[in-house]
C-alpha cells in the first residue's frame, strides 16, 4: 500500500472517532433564513470540520461488512468514494475568505452529486443475499450486522446530503416565499402526498395495467408545519408502491388503498391501509432489512419498477425517524397492512446521526 493512503486511513480513522454534531431542523432552518455572507462563511467552516467526521465514521463502519458484502466492487466503489470525498474536504484550505468559502461551497455540492445513486450500488452488492435468504443458507448474525450498518450508513447519508443540499441551496434563489434552502416553513403535507399518490397510480398502471383506487381522508386540509419535502415524498411514496403492488396482486385493485391524516400534540401522522392480503409475522421480522424483497422481474415494466431493491421500507423509516420521527407497520395476514408514519411537526428534535456514542 502506498505511504498517502496509509496517511490517509490513519486521519480517517482519527476523524472516526471524533463526535458528530447533531443539529436541529428548527435551528438550520433558523440560520439559513439570515443569508449574510458571514453566516454563510461560519457555515462553511462548521461543514468544512463536520462533513469528513461523518464521512469517515461510515467509511470506517463499512469495513466492519461481511467480507463477502465488503469485498464487492459495488461496496468498494462507496468505500473509496467516501474515502475520495473524506480527502478532498480535508484538503480544502479552512474556508476562511469569501472566495474559500465558494470554492469549499463548489466542492461539496460536487461530492454530493457524485454520491448521487450509492442505494443502487449497496443494493447490488446486497444481491447474493437475497436469492440465499430463501435458503437460510445467510447467518442472521451477518444479516443483522449488514443491517445494522447499512442503517447507520443510511441515517448517516440523509444527514449529510441535508447539510449539503442546505448549504448549496440557501445561496441561491428560494423556490418559493416558504422554502429555506432545502425546508418549507410551510410545507403542505396534503400536496406532497396527492403528488406521490399521483405518482404510485402511474406506476400501478404502468407495471399491472391496473387502475388504483387512493382514498384520502385528510385532517384539517390547510395544515401546515416545517418540514423538508422531499423527505416526506419518499417515505409515503415507498409505502404506497408497497401498498399498490399489494393490491394489484391481492385483489386485483378492487379494494382501494386508504389515506388518513391527523394532527397530534406533537406528530403529524399518516396511516395508510391497504387490503393487500398482509403477511406473517415471520415476514414482519424482515422487513426493514435492506436484503429482503419478495419482488422478482415482473415487478418491472419499461425500465419502472414498482418493487425490488428492499429497501424502500428500510429507509422510509429511517427517513422518518431522522428529525424524531417513526414508522411501524401492522400486517393482519390474510387481510391486508397498516402502516403509521409518525413525523415530529416542531423541528426541534436532534438530527439522528446514527453515531453511536450520543
Ligand atoms: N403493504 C404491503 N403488503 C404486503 N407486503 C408488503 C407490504 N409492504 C411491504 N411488503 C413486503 O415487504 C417487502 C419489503 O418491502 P420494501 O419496500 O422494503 O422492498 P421492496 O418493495 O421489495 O423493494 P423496493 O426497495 O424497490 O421498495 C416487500 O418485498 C413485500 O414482500
Ligand atoms: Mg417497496
Amino acid at each position: 500500500m502506498y505511504i498517502p493512503m496509509l496517511k490517509l486511513l490513519s486521519t480517517v480513522r482519527h476523524y472516526a472517532s471524533r463526535n458528530a454534531t447533531a443539529l436541529k431542523l428548527n435551528y438550520v432552518c433558523n440560520y439559513g433564513k439570515q443569508k449574510c455572507p458571514g453566516n454563510i462563511k461560519q457555515q462553511s467552516l462548521f461543514l468544512h470540520k463536520e462533513l469528513p467526521v461523518r464521512l469517515a465514521q461510515r467509511a470506517v463502519e463499512l469495513e466492519n461488512l461481511p467480507y463477502s458484502v465488503s469485498s464487492t466492487p459495488s461496496i468498494q466503489n462507496v468505500y473509496d468514494l467516501y474515502l475520495k470525498s473524506f480527502d478532498k474536504i480535508t484538503s480544502h484550505p479552512e474556508p476562511n475568505s469569501t472566495e474559500e468559502s465558494n470554492s469549499f461551497t463548489e466542492l461539496i455540492s460536487n461530492i454530493k452529486i457524485e454520491h448521487k445513486d450509492l442505494e443502487l450500488d449497496i443494493s447490488n452488492a446486497l444481491e447474493p443475499y437475497r436469492e440465499k435468504h430463501g435458503n437460510k443458507s445467510i447467518s442472521k448474525d451477518e444479516i443483522i450486522i449488514i443491517d445494522k450498518t447499512l442503517e447507520h450508513f443510511y441515517s448517516s447519508r440523509i444527514g449529510i446530503r441535508f447539510l449539503i443540499g442546505q448549504h448549496v441551496d440557501v445561496q441561491k434563489d428560494s423556490l418559493s416565499e416558504t422554502t429555506v434552502g432545502v425546508i418549507d416553513i410551510k410545507c403542505d403535507p396534503h400536496k406532497v402526498i396527492k403528488h406521490a399518490v399521483e405518482d404510485v397510480k402511474m406506476i400501478v398502471d404502468n407495471v399491472f395495467y391496473k387502475d388504483l383506487e387512493i382514498e384520502l381522508d385528510l385532517a384539517k386540509s390547510d395544515y401546515e408545519f416545517l418540514y423538508i419535502p422531499s423527505h416526506l415524498y419518499y417515505i409515503v411514496f415507498e409505502v404506497l408502491k408497497n401498498a399498490g403492488r399489494a393490491t394489484a396482486e391481492f385483489n386485483d385493485c378492487t379494494k382501494p388503498i386508504k389515506i388518513q391524516t391527523s394532527v397530534s400534540k406533537n406528530d403529524f401522522i399518516i396511516k395508510i391501509s391497504d387490503n393487500g392480503g398482509g403477511f406473517s409475522r415471520e415476514v414482519l421480522e424482515n422487513i426493514f432489512s435492506f436484503s429482503f424483497t419478495t419482488a422478482n422481474e415482473n415487478h418491472e415494466n419499461r425500465g419502472i419498477k414498482i418493487a425490488g431493491y428492499g429497501h424502500g421500507l428500510g429507509l422510509s423509516r429511517i427517513y422518518a425517524r431522522y428529525f424524531g420521527g417513526d414508522m411501524t407497520v401492522s400486517p393482519v395476514e390474510g387481510v391486508g397492512t397498516d402502516v403509521y408514519i409518525y413525523l415530529n411537526r416542531f423541528g426541534d428534535k436532534s438530527e439522528n446521526v446514527a453515531d453511536e456514542r450520543t
